[in-house]
């Protein structure tokens, strides 16, 4: 089946106790067994739940992978996923991570000795510099956040595999309508479920997908042990949003090749970084391993001034944090979202003073445009 065909059926068969054509929300904590050891497959919400597995199930067919996990958070299920190795074993990360992921490897994981290093894995060399004895995982984001650099997908896989490392990819940004990792030799994707797949601002959420029946066992084991799962009703939510995911992504692409192309023409902008304009670096690559572009971009302004002057005067765009949603969101990655990475690191990035970033959302877009456009007026 398509990809739009299986977002709305697969793990969405009508309920078996009363024909409901959404799956419900199974809000309960236990399951009543019909006497010893006899159950109907559930007996308690954290080890699982009918709303959940549903939607692990959907989310596991979306990026053809076999076995989908639901967490409370993205960055819960990429905990889960590091816990997967020990005390003593070393991960290789893109420099250009989300700044949570980052957050999370260097003030809460080297304490219980995992080590990090950070590649730019833009550049396979750079990765292969950083490996040690004890390497065991390359943690790669493509496209990146805010500059939107692309690693090959398939060369970073043939890369970790050669020296026996395993490969996780966080496709949040693209979401699996654009991307699926696991086609390109990833043994891990993860997503923060709160941006396009959910796609509504309305819910926090993550997920693991793998196609390893070991690994995946381990993964269902830490997950109740350690017991961030996503509840019944933000599963349902996850539900109801990847319905639309086809139509949605679409949509976003639209608008975001519609804005890069606007922006770029902007005589006051000076750079615009979107793997669909084909000034981007890696515009070949992407359309190698990409479907679409999405609705991720940003852009230089020139100065902190002139993005703060753009900033606030959007009447159309919010100015805030995340992405994914189906409304427009605008915000300064050097203040907001990478204000906890060094000011030389953010330099070295390309996260400028003058960089804003755009989550295109699914308006007109020519309302989206007027809007940029008298923003940019006052600059
Ligand atoms: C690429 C990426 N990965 C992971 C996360 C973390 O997800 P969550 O906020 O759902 O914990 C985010 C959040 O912004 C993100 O952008």
């Amino acid at each position: 089946m398509g990809f739009a065909t299986d977002a709305i059926h697969v793990g969405q068969e009508p309920d078996p106790a009363t024909g409901a054509i959404i799956v419900p929300i199974y809000q309960t904590s236990t399951f009543v067994q019909e006497e010893l050891g006899k159950h109907k497959g559930y007996e308690y919400a954290r080890t699982s739940n009918p709303t959940r597995a549903a939607l692990e199930r959907n989310l596991a067919a979306l990026e053809s992978g076999r076995f989908g996990f639901a967490f409370a958070s993205g960055m819960a299920a990429i905990n889960v996923l590091m816990t997967l190795f020990k005390s003593g074993d070393h991960i290789i990360a893109g420099h250009n991570l989300y700044g949570g992921s980052f957050r999370l490897f260097e003030n809460v994981l080297k304490d219980f000795g995992l080590a990090f290093s950070y590649a730019d894995t833009t550049r396979l060399d750079d990765v292969t510099r950083a490996l040690q004895p004890n390497t065991r995982l390359l943690f790669i984001e493509t496209p990146t956040n805010p500059v939107m650099e692309i690693t090959d997908l398939a060369a970073a896989a043939r890369l970790a595999h050669a020296h026996g490392l395993l490969l996780a990819v966080d496709n949040t940004f693209m979401s699996p309508y654009f991307q699926r990792p696991l086609e390109y030799g990833a043994d891990f994707v993860v997503h923060s479920t709160t941006k396009y797949l959910n796609g509504h601002s309305d819910g926090v959420g993550g997920a693991i997908v793998l196609n390893d029946p070991s690994l995946a066992e381990r993964v269902r084991f830490i997950q109740n042990a350690a017991g961030a799962v996503l509840g019944p009703f933000d599963s349902w939510l996850v539900l109801r949003g990847v319905k639309t995911l086809a139509v949605r992504m679409r949509q976003h692409n639209e608008n975001g090749v519609a804005i890069a192309a606007f922006l770029q023409g902007h005589p006051k902008i000076t750079k615009v970084h979107y793997p669909g304009l084909p000034s981007h670096p890696q515009h070949e690559l992407a359309k190698t391993q990409m479907t679409g572009f999405g609705g991720m971009l940003s852009f230089e302004t020139g100065s902190l001034d002139n993005a703060r002057t753009i900033l606030n005067s959007v009447r159309l765009c919010s100015l805030a944090e995340s992405l994914g949603g189906v409304e427009t969101l605008i915000s300064h990655p050097g203040t907001m979202t990478h204000a906890s990475v060094p000011p030389e690191e953010r330099e070295r990035l390309g996260i400028t003073e003058g960089l804003v970033r755009i989550s295109v959302g699914i308006e007109d877009v020519e309302d989206l445009i007027s809007d940029l456009k008298q923003a940019l007026d006052r600059i």
